[in-house]
């Protein structure tokens, strides 16, 4: 066994021998309603304090799982919490929040045992992650200091990794398999136009090659990653672009084929789509969902 590998985990419960049909083999052959349960599971989001990660909490919740948030702020938007937490209350579910730092290897760690031992008691194993925590900054390339550009690849890149990482020694552990799926952007393919955020987009597309990179060790294991990539959402991350420079809204409503921006709602269906058993044959693969920005030029 290399050395670091988890014990006695070289191949999941997920894997079955390769004389039985696939048809028996795939957690997707059942009703299309149960491919978008995550009932009996917990899920991790980062960047659950407010925005795109405190939505797709909800939507996690919505659809039957536990769901532990996790934020750099001290406390997640108040009023979108209490709506959290009374939705669980009613579903019989619980969500939980923990103020982390997800470039803090150990602080992060702690986090992800914490949730663990919680998800056993709750018979609700961590089988899902969502790494939706990001920043962004939009500076000239001809001006961009080299500690800002390292700080965007920490945040978004390397702590992406790490709640990857993470996530999948507990899957490993338990031998339960699961899905991870990591927040990108459309700006992991195309450079915006009027954005100068260089290292932004640098820092996406290296999220892209993380979950194919990541995918491609822990299939083995029966643990999925995949890439989310939204084009233009109103969030707070962008309200701050717009508010310093207002004439950016009308370049990118040029692109928006739909004649709007996104709103955090939309990727509630497909977050659930790739959490769930929907999209067992899914992985290292990128869903960009984006209002057909990229389609055109
Ligand atoms: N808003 C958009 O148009 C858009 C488009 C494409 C991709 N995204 C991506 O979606 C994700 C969510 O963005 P959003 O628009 O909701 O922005 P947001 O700023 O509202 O949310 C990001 C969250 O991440 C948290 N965070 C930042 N650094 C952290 C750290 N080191 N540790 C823990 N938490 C940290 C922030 O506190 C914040 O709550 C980001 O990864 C972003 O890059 C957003």
């Amino acid at each position: 066994m290399a050395p670091g590998v988890l014990a006695g985990s070289a191949v999941s419960d997920t894997t079955l021998p390769s004389n039985v049909p696939e048809t028996q083999q795939t957690p997707a052959n059942q009703e299309s309603k149960q491919l978008f349960s995550l009932a009996g599971t917990t899920t991790v989001v980062t960047g659950g304090g407010r925005g795109l990660g405190i939505t797709l909490a909800k939507a996690i919740v919505e659809a039957g799982g536990h769901a532990a948030c996790l934020d750099v702020l001290p406390e997640p938007s108040k009023e979108e919490w209490a709506g959290l937490e009374k939705l669980a209350k009613q579903s019989g579910l619980t969500v939980s929040y923990y103020r982390c730092d997800i470039t803090k290897e150990e602080e992060l760690s702690k986090v992800f045992q914490d949730v663990d031992e919680k998800a056993q008691q709750l018979n609700a194993p961590l089988k899902g992650t969502v790494a939706c925590a990001g920043i962004q900054q939009k500076v000239p390339a001809l001006e961009y200091p080299a500690e800002d550009f390292e700080r965007m690849l920490r945040v978004n890149v390397t702590g992406s990794f790490l709640t990857a990482k993470h996530a999948a020694r507990v899957m490993v552990k338990h031998r339960t398999g699961g899905s991870i799926v990591l927040i990108a952007s459309m700006s992991g393919n195309i450079a915006n136009r009027g954005l100068t955020c260089t290292a932004y987009n640098s820092s996406k597309a290296a999220v892209q090659q993380v979950c194919r990179s990541v995918a491609q060790e822990w299939g083995q294991y029966g643990i999925r990653v995949n890439t989310l990539s939204p084009g233009y959402i109103r969030t707070a991350m962008t309200d701050a672009l717009l508010q310093a420079e207002p004439e950016v809204e009308k370049t990118w409503m040029a692109g928006a084929l739909l004649g709007r921006l996104g709103a955090p709602e939309d990727f509630k269906a497909p977050i659930i789509f790739l959490l769930g058993p929907g999209s067992s044959w899914m992985t290292g693969a990128d869903l960009r969902v984006d209002g057909g920005h990229c389609a055109s030029a």
